[in-house]
């Protein structure tokens, strides 16, 4: 039999109209830094089946990576104003960010130092942080406020009794944790991530939709589900008259951050025999875009379906609500910038409403809590809302229950629907191999090279 590596065509792009001749034909300048094509060959080689099954990888995932990368703990929008507290946690550790009177914030072990309680059960207000099984209570600065029968603990001085904290910083509204004091800055860690995001400033955006749902795969598996946008071709094939799935471009970025950007207003190339119109490029749009709500539009004389999406979203998403849109590319206003940050999230890029996605075992190998937000500019000039609730989706209500979201919660319902079915024959595959593509994959590979880092001590 031939060697694999001798049957390994060049790292080859699919014919069709890619980002760089999109970005060509954008009607704005489109930056420099967004140009760069930084995606690396990273071979053909198999993943083995058991990353995804097996309780001992499970295991070295939990001692060996999740306590050493920053992790992000809540959006700044969550606790706005002073005593806000959440409540983050993931594989039994569990740690309490807390507002401070001037605004900061800090973050702290979420856990009591009299006998261990969960000191905060909730996210929510505080005027102090009181343990809920005996009283021990401090300040939002993590001082020794009081201890109830203060006469029966001589031995615990406030000097000894403050709460220990947790690393935590912030970029653009994204608050992180990380319990390894050792880790680089947040900003080396997500490099080239602010540099790209800064036009976009997502500290003006605020959590207006949130839902959650448990579903039954590795969590690896959820993630990299939407790490690349072929699977469309057959998932989700009702997006594919104004979505150019298979010109995706892919860039990969040192060890934590890569890029799926899916161009939209174009055929897909699944479709380019099919000579669709415009107009029902515009169309397939307005019935499968992501949010409810789409103004009917019809294209002026001129215009191209790329065009004419591009102006109907500047004009909604940054004109109507007080933003000079005049810089903003067809490409930000209109494509999806699916960033992932690793390990677990995919805070999305771009003007319009931005998707972010975390991942958490729940509570282990075989299952995944899925959060997606909808994250919505505030308006310029004026206040920024509180972030809304989660909403979490029981196991027997779809994504598509969730009306606000117009057509997406069908798509996501779509994406989901495999996953169960990947899990159980990941668990009895017959050669142990997950294969992948090698440039629409790339992203899943180098998830996996980066987690292979963490687990060996490299990183
Ligand atoms: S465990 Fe918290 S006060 Fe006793
Ligand atoms: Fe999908």
């Amino acid at each position: 039999m031939a060697d694999r590596d001798a049957l390994q065509p060049p790292p080859s792009r699919c014919p069709g109209p890619g980002v760089a001749e999109l970005f060509d034909a954008d009607s704005r300048p489109v930056p420099d830094i967004y140009r760069q094509d930084s995606w690396q060959d990273r071979g053909s080689a198999p993943l083995s089946a058991s990353r995804y099954t097996d309780p001992a990888f499970f295991a070295a995932e939990r001692e060996q990576m999740w306590p050493r990368v920053w992790q992000m703990a809540a959006r700044d929008d969550e606790f706005p104003d002073a005593g806000d507290t959440v409540v983050y946690a993931n594989l039994g550790k569990s740690v309490l960010l807390v507002r401070q009177p001037d605004l900061s914030v800090k973050a702290f072990w979420n856990v009591c130092l009299h006998r261990g309680r969960l000191l905060r059960t909730e996210s929510g207000p505080a005027q102090e942080l009181e343990c809920p099984f005996h009283g021990f209570t401090w300040k939002l600065d993590g001082g020794l406020k009081r201890i109830p029968c203060q006469w029966d603990f001589p031995h615990l001085t406030a000097d000894r009794m403050a709460l220990p904290e947790v690393r935590c910083d912030q970029f653009g509204g994204y608050w992180f944790v990380n319990w390894d004091g050792q880790a680089p800055p947040l900003l080396d860690y997500l490099a080239p991530l602010p540099a790209q995001f800064e036009r976009w400033r997502m500290e003006d955006t605020y959590t207006g939709l949130w839902v959650g749902k448990v579903i039954k795969a590795n969590w690896k598996a959820v993630s990299e589900a939407f790490m690349e946008a072929w699977h469309s071709v057959i998932t989700h094939p009702q997006i594919l008259p104004f979505t150019g799935d298979a010109n995706t471009r892919y860039s990969l970025w040192g060890d934590h951050v890569n890029l799926a950007l899916t161009p939209f207003g174009v055929l897909s190339p699944h479709l380019a025999e099919q000579g669709l119109t415009d107009a029902a490029t515009v169309e397939a749009f307005a019935a499968g875009s992501r949010m409810k709500g789409m103004e009917p539009m019809q294209l002026a004389p001129g215009q191209t379906a790329r065009s004419g999406l591009a102006d109907n979203n500047r004009a909604q998403n940054l004109t109507a609500l007080g933003y000079d849109a005049s810089e903003a590319t067809d490409s930000e206003v209109l494509d999806a910038w699916t960033y992932n940050v690793f390990p677990n999230i995919a805070p999305w890029g771009g003007f319009g409403p931005a998707i972010m996605y975390r991942w958490r075992p729940w509570p282990d190998q075989d299952a995944t809590l899925m959060e997606v937000r909808m994250l919505f500019r505030k308006p310029a000039g004026g206040p920024r809302p509180r972030a809304v609730d989660m909403r979490f989706l029981g196991e027997d209500e779809p994504w598509a229950t969730v009306t606000e979201w117009g057509a997406l919660g069908s798509v996501f319902d779509q994406d989901m629907a495999n996953l169960p079915y990947v899990q159980e024959r990941l668990k009895s595959s017959a050669n142990d191999r997950v294969e992948l593509g090698n440039y629409q994959e790339s992203r899943i590979r180098h998830f996996h090279a980066t987690l292979d880092k963490y687990l060996s001590g490299a990183l």
